[in-house]
């Protein structure tokens, strides 16, 4: 009786299995050594150091009537970006306002190139329309309103690419947490520079 070809595998399959075997290995090897290459230029140029501070802080127009808000913001931002390496393009910048969890202003900044070891200051105005709130959070706006100053949350978030020498990295989210913000009613107070975290 004959035995099925499965059952005989030193026939044929010697050179075919070997050119396979060959491939499937280059092919890995390949993959493997260009995820070295990615891992060695990220850990060689890996951006360090991004910082945000806001500089100056201010509210305008503040108007607060059946539990709906009308206040215009005014920000101004700065953002550092350290590295000798890498330089930053900010394709979408988002910046918020909220007040105990409530977002109640935003702005949209228009996109910008950031080189390499440079700061950059950009303002920024939020404007609250009417903008409902709840009882407890109308409640406790009033009171600090009363004591003169505002203590808000200051939110930037942003879709950021690095570039690196001629090499553009993929798109990401860079989230940034500015709080607390104090802001005073009356401008003669000044504002003291917050201090924000960056999470990336
Ligand atoms: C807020 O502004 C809108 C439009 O400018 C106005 O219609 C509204 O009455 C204002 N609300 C308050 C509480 O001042
Ligand atoms: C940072 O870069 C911006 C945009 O290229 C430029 O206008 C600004 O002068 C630079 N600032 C510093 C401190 O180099």
């Amino acid at each position: 009786m004959p035995r099925s070809t499965s059952g005989s595998p030193r026939a044929i399959p010697s050179k075919q299995a070997k050119l396979l075997n060959c491939i499937a290995i280059t092919i890995l090897s390949l993959i493997v050594l260009v995820g070295l290459i990615v891992l060695i230029i990220w850990l060689v140029v890996r951006p360090k150091g991004l910082a945000y501070t806001i500089e100056e802080g201010s509210i305008h127009g503040y108007d607060l009537k059946d539990n709906r808000l009308n206040a215009t913001f005014d920000f101004v931002l700065r953002s550092s970006n350290p590295n000798g390496k890498v330089s930053l393009y900010y394709d979408y910048i988002k910046v918020s306002v909220s007040y105990d969890d409530e977002t109640i202003a935003f702005d949209l900044v228009e996109p910008f190139f950031q080189p390499r070891r440079n700061v950059t200051r950009y303002e920024v105005k939020p404007v609250a329309r009417s903008v409902p709130l709840m009882g407890s959070l109308a409640k406790n706006i009033r009171r600090e309103r009363s004591s003169g100053k505002f203590v808000f949350e200051v939110r930037v978030k942003a879709r950021i690419r690095f570039k690196v020498g001629i090499m553009k990295l993929r798109r990401r989210t860079l989230r940034v947490l500015c709080s607390p913000v104090v802001v005073h009613m009356s401008s003669s107070k000044g504002f003291d520079w917050t201090r924000c975290d960056i999470d990336l």
